[in-house]
């Protein structure tokens, strides 16, 4: 089936209303090749290499410290490695100026640890905030942001401060706020953590739509093992407009799990593949959660 419709203006494609049936899916769309960083204390990633392809969300699960957080601000250009190069929508990264970085960043949402929400500042223009900085004008911004917060479920709450929200509300804020431009890539730095476990699910909800609805592809840094799980098992049905199960092995997975220890990719494989480990190192992740047992 044919959904994008070329704009004849531009000659380029967009996609209608299933961008999960984009023609160009094959390219990895982030490439990692050797990256590296350090600080005083040395190398927190030594030499990391992995791809992610198109609308694949990558679980990155890693101890705290590992460098999780450190490698979606690379992801997003916001931090230079000290080596290695990385490719991300088809832009090398290490060859892009700072005013080409700060075009390329506008394609990249990017969901901070603990949500990272403005307190002074209202739902509307927390989520609109990027928007008021490009100047767009205010009744787009209005559009817009109502749009981003429909799709979190949040819109009644746009005249809120952050204050007045629970954990998961404004967990979902963030989202809307990282959506707002539409990116391609989204990274989502523990976007569960601190959350009940209903509430984690629903906010794993939201991540499977962007999956499998707007065909975002993603990288999302947990502790929760579950996550994982979660984004292998099910998917989102947009007939049906909900979350189902994913039907054993006739689906292409859509998430693989990358275990980071010591600055390297120490496992990455398909989340099933995680649950019938015998590593002792592995182990570990599973038995603090419910996966196992
Ligand atoms: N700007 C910096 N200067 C010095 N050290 C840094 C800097 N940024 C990160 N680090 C160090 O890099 C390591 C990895 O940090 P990072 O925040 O990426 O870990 P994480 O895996 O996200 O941990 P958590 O699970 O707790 O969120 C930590 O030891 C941290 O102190
Ligand atoms: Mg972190």
């Amino acid at each position: 089936m044919e959904a994008a419709v070329r704009e004849p203006a531009t000659g380029r494609t967009h996609a209608k209303t299933m961008p999960s049936e984009r023609a160009d899916v094959k390219k990895p769309v982030i490439v990692f090749e050797g990256v590296r960083i350090g600080f005083e204390h040395g190398d927190v990633l030594a030499d990391v290499s992995f791809t992610v392809g198109p609308q694949e969300t990558k679980v990155l699960l890693g101890e705290t410290g590992s460098g999780k957080t450190l490698l979606l601000k690379i992801a997003a250009g916001l931090i230079r490695p000290d080596a290695g190069r990385l490719n991300v929508l088809g832009h090398c990264l290490d060859e892009l100026s700072e005013r080409e970085l700060l075009a390329f960043r506008r394609q990249v949402g990017f969901v901070f640890q603990e949500g990272a929400l403005f307190d002074s500042l209202s739902v509307r223009e927390n989520v609109g905030f990027r928007l008021h900085e490009e100047g767009m004008g205010e009744e787009e911004i209005e559009d817009r942001v109502r749009q981003a917060l429909r799709f979190v479920e949040m819109e009644d709450a746009i005249d809120k401060l952050p204050a007045e929200l629970s954990g998961g509300m404004r967990r979902r804020v963030a989202i809307a706020r990282a959506i707002i431009h539409r990116p391609p890539v989204v990274l989502y730095d523990s976007p569960t953590a601190g959350l009940d476990p209903v509430t984690a699910q629903t906010i794993i909800a939201l991540i499977l739509r962007l999956r499998d609805r707007s065909g975002v592809t993603a990288l999302l840094a947990t502790h929760r093992v579950q996550d994982a799980f979660a984004l292998a098992c099910f998917r989102y049905d947009p007939e049906e407009n909900r979350v189902v199960r994913i039907d054993g092995k006739a689906e292409a997975p859509r998430t693989r799990v990358l275990v980071l220890r010591d600055g390297h990719v120490y496992f990455e494989d398909e989340a099933e593949a995680l649950l019938r480990t015998q590593d002792a190192y592995l182990r570990r992740f599973l038995v603090s959660s419910e996966a196992v047992g």
